[in-house]
């Protein structure tokens, strides 16, 4: 045994140190509709929400359409010709029509398909066919795309669906940002994207990826035994941290572990290799200027595996051994969500790299369905009424605190209040 695994207490009292009740949390807000009609209101019209990677709009022109669940948003982000990212409405002036039907791609110019009124990237109305006929005259300067609030931090794009966001993304942001500050962030541009609709609340989901309690159980012939150990053998969290509405949690790593010989892909991959990790993704030498931030693997354990930053309401930015890589909940009712993951690496300079990295995405992938095949048992049976309170652990305390805000926010008059 290491000496890491001696040193090993495994009792943090997060959910003290958050400053939390330990009392049961209510299950209403899982499968309430009105609940959900709240927390649309409230939160997802009131809130920053995270929409893309600054990666996904590299030069001037290049655009994304993402669809904001849950609202009937279609959102059209560009960046301009200016440089400048923009979200807009989707929909045009003329008689409302969806104007960009493409899910990417480079445009300095935008026709809706309906009737070809053209809009600049900036979002002005720049063409409109027979226009004279349009009486007694068309104001075409009213007539652009509706910008929507835009704003981004770290090459993180969030947009804020309110008429006037009530704070700026770094209030909103407030000690999240400060904690994350200046992570270099490896592949930010070479995503693999997997995404799903789930039938469970988008908080069922985003529960299922914040505690490490499950992974023994859950994941024990994938991960187990990864994030457990004889000495933390329910996976207790080594560390979590409150960072005003959002979080980050830290989970142990055995550093004990190694590979079944029986998982022959397994050994192949890690040939040559020193962290054997089924989660790292590649251990080459620009990882260490990553893994050196502070925010990352924050208690400098040897027994760590990964973090989990929770962005208020709906992200998780996760940092490991070999890079990042993000989930998003996207409610769209209360019993259904749409899920989208991405794993972020280099481009692959060699053929070990990457085969390296299938294998990685393979596992990775294996975890993922491990956990998303439990979503409708938990859901089902937080429907059939049985119960109306959940108890949680201590390394269930990111759960708690996201939760917490969450009726939170609900309840605020205002942004400020909520995040006070
Ligand atoms: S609805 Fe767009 S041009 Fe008519
Ligand atoms: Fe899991």
């Amino acid at each position: 045994m290491t000496s890491a695994e001696h040193s090993f207490t495994g009792r943090g009292n997060f959910t003290e140190g958050f400053g939390l009740t330990t009392e049961p949390m209510p299950l209403e807000p899982y499968r309430s509709r009105d609940f959900f009609e709240l927390e649309q209101k409230m939160i997802f019209r009131r809130a920053w929400l995270y929409v893309c990677r600054a990666e996904e709009l590299p030069e001037p022109s290049n655009f994304v359409v993402k669809t904001i669940h849950g609202t009937g948003v279609s959102a059209l982000i560009t960046r301009t010709s200016g440089g400048r990212v923009q979200a807009f409405y989707n929909s045009c002036a003329h008689r409302g029509s969806i104007v960009v039907k493409e899910e990417s791609g480079k445009a300095a110019k935008f026709a809706c398909p309906y009737h070809r009124w053209t809009y600049s990237n900036e979002g002005d109305l720049v063409g409109v066919p027979d226009e004279e006929n349009f009486f007694p005259s068309l104001d075409k300067s009213k007539c652009g795309l509706k910008k929507i609030a835009t704003s981004e931090w770290e090459g993180w794009v969030f947009i804020n669906l309110a008429p006037e966001p009530e704070v700026t993304l770094d209030e909103y942001l407030g000690p999240a940002k400060e904690f994350l500050s200046g992570i270099r962030y490896r592949g930010a541009d070479n995503p693999v994207v997997f995404t799903a609709v789930l039938n469970s609340n988008w908080k069922v989901a985003s529960d299922a990826f914040v505690e490490s309690y499950h992974i023994p159980h859950i994941h024990k012939d994938t991960i187990g035994t990864t994030f457990a150990s004889r000495a933390n053998p329910f996976a207790r969290l080594i560390g979590a941290y409150p960072l005003g509405t959002h979080r980050t949690v830290s989970m142990y790593g055995n550093p004990e572990y190694t590979i079944d010989p029986k998982n022959r892909v397994e050994a192949l991959g890690s040939m040559g290799k020193d962290d054997k990790s089924v989660i790292a993704a590649d251990v080459s030498e620009e990882t260490l200027e990553f893994l050196s931030h502070p925010a990352i693997n924050p208690e400098g354990a040897d027994h760590w595996s990964m973090d989990i930053h929770q962005i208020f309401p709906h992200l998780h930015i996760d940092t490991g051994p070999g890079g990042f890589w993000t989930h998003q909940f996207w409610p769209v009712d209360e019993k259904t969500c749409f899920y989208e993951v991405r794993f972020y690496m280099m481009e692959a300079q060699t053929i070990q790299e990457r085969f390296l990295q299938e294998l990685y995405i393979g596992r990775v992938g294996e975890v993922v369905l491990e956990d998303l095949a439990n979503l409708k048992f938990t859901q089902d049976g937080i429907d059939t009424g049985g119960q109306d309170t959940m108890q949680l652990q201590d390394s269930e305390v990111a759960i708690r605190h996201a939760l917490a805000q969450i009726i939170k926010w609900t309840q605020a008059q205002t942004v400020k209040e909520a995040l006070a």
